[in-house]
């Protein structure tokens, strides 16, 4: 796949955390790149690091996927540059902390466009493209908070729940097709994410959490391999596992308590 001057690796949210860090990987592995968010300073510095580290092409895109018609205005500028796209990443999001209700509704509804709306819709796009075509990859960035209710962080959870479902579900439709579908589940990752979300990181955690980095490898080594579902890291692997043989009302409750620790002072 790689070096192949004719295809390219489209990387949602490249200007920052997780998705800059996939982007260096699949760089680092010889894809040439779409990298795209909405800070255009952001992309242009990872673009000219990468393009002078590797012998790769890298092309800057700015949008906002929160925005309705978002997918589908990046799916046209990507179409305008004439390349397959033979690996998708989904990694935009971002969270919504605190009592959902009392949230603020526009913020709300911008995260359910980015988290679910546009990945969907970007899915759907790029798949097809991918099944005419008779071959790609498609990342889905989710989450632990995928396994379980989360309060304090409830829609967001439901965000990557939903794309937890549809992606393992998919993947499984796609058998066969030489399109494949690969979901990670994150764990707490060092990243702007936190400051994004407006709360703290509680210090007791610290020791859980991974890089960015890290969690881009163990990504871009499973869609290689075309894996339905990864989770890195193995406090998270156990943190998934255990919550499969508790009452979800006690997981609930479990992580209930942890979101409160993140409450901003
Ligand atoms: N960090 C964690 O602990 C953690 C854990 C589990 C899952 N995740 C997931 O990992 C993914 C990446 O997050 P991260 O941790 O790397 O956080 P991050 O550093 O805040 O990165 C988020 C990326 O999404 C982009 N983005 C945000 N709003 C956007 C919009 N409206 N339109 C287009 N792009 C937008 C941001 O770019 P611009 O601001 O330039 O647009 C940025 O590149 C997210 O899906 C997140 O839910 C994170």
């Amino acid at each position: 796949m790689a070096n192949d001057s004719g295809t390219v690796a489209v990387v949602t949210g490249a200007s920052s955390g997780i998705g800059e860090a996939i982007a260096e990987v699949l760089a680092e592995r010889g894809h040439d790149l779409v990298v795209t968010a909405r800070r255009r300073e952001r992309l242009e510095a990872l673009a000219t690091r990468l393009e002078s580290a590797h012998d790769i092409a890298v092309h800057v895109i700015e949008r906002d996927l929160g925005e309705h018609g978002g997918a589908d205005a990046l799916y046209g500028d990507v179409a305008a540059l004439g390349k397959r796209v033979d690996v998708l990443v989904n990694n935009a999001g971002f969270g919504v902390y605190g009592s959902s209700i009392e949230a603020d509704h526009g913020r709300i509804a911008s995260m359910v466009e980015l988290n679910l709306v546009a990945l969907t819709r970007l899915t759907h796009r790029f798949g097809r493209d991918m099944l005419d075509a008779g071959g790609g990859r498609i990342l889905q960035v989710a989450s632990i908070t995928a396994f379980q209710p989360s309060p304090l962080y409830a829609v967001y959870a439901a965000s990557k729940a939903y794309v937890l479902s549809m992606s393992t579900a998919i993947n499984q439709e796609l058998a066969g097709s030489g399109v494949s579908m690969t979901t990670i589940c994150p764990g707490l990752t060092d990243s702007e994410f936190h400051q994004a979300a407006d709360h703290l990181k509680p210090r007791w955690m610290d020791w859980t959490q991974m890089s960015s980095r890290q969690v881009a490898e163990v990504g871009v080594r499973a869609m290689m391999k075309r894996r339905s579902v990864v989770t890195p890291g193995l406090v998270n692997k156990l943190a998934g596992w255990g919550v499969k043989w508790i009452p979800r009302s006690w997981a609930t409750a479990i992580t209930g308590w942890i979101m409160q620790g993140k409450r901003s002072a």
